[in-house]
């Protein structure tokens, strides 16, 4: 497998979408991080340059990052809609991967929230009216992404509806070293995937650790 994506992310400047910058740029992807603040981004971008020594990695207003072809929303859940609003033109019918959880730290653990649809996906898709909208990354702990010498090796749960959008999807996961990509099925699973995040952050907190996903079962061969 050989695709490779110009990937924007919005909301890109924090720890995930730096992260996943890093990964996705290693794997030979062009990257626009976006943000509200384009001075903002490109800071982020000379910095990543400097620690990393790697290419493929612009940084762009969130508007300027959404005409990329494939898009991943990494912004706080409570921003997310807001900020995908003035662009919702630029994203419709592309894939759109969200990353985003729901979640309240509260006494020393992480708690996950309902959104009024059941999770950010559908009210990403909502907001979108698009079925393009896949589900991914949420389950990566930023700072491991972030450590150059931490070898990945996961499992990625991947959700979405529809068929080309999925496959976007699977190729972008698997194209990162150390991670594979797991299609667990519809939209429908999208709360179950984002709130189990609140278990895998609650651990890390507990056992001061960063907590991931390895399925058994699922794998071929
Ligand atoms: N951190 C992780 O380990 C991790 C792992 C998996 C999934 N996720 C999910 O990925 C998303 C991003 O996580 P993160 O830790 O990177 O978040 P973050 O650092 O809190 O936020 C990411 C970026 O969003 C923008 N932002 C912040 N407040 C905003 C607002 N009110 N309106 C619009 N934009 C705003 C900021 O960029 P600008 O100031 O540059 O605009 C910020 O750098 C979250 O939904 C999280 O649940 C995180």
């Amino acid at each position: 497998m050989n695709n490779k994506y110009n990937i924007g992310i919005i909301g890109g400047t924090g720890d995930a979408g730096i992260g996943l910058a890093v990964r996705l740029a290693v794997g030979g992807h062009e990257v626009i991080i976006g943000s509200r603040n384009e001075s903002k981004a490109k800071e982020v971008v000379n910095d990543i340059i400097a620690k990393y020594n790697i290419s493929g990695i612009k940084g762009e207003t969130n508007e300027n990052s959404s005409t990329s072809e494939v898009v991943i929303v990494a912004t706080p859940w409570d921003a997310t809609i807001s900020t995908l609003a003035p662009i919702v033109n630029n994203l419709k019918d592309k894939v759109v991967i969200t990353m985003v959880n729901s979640m309240i730290y509260e006494n020393k653990e992480m708690h996950s929230l309902m959104p009024t649809l059941g999770s950010m996906a559908l009210e990403i898709m909502r907001i979108l009216d698009s079925k393009k909208v896949t589900g991914a990354f949420h389950h990566l702990p930023a700072k491991n992404l972030l450590n150059k010498d931490k070898k990945l090796d996961y499992d990625v749960v991947v959700f979405g509806d529809n068929q080309s959008a999925i496959e976007t999807t699977l190729n972008i996961v698997n194209s990162i070293e150390g991670l594979k990509g797991i299609y667990v099925g519809s939209s429908k699973l999208s709360f179950a995937v984002e709130s189990f995040t609140s278990v895998l952050v609650s651990a890390s907190i507990l056992h001061k650790g960063h907590a991931s996903l390895k399925l058994t079962g699922v794998h071929q061969g």
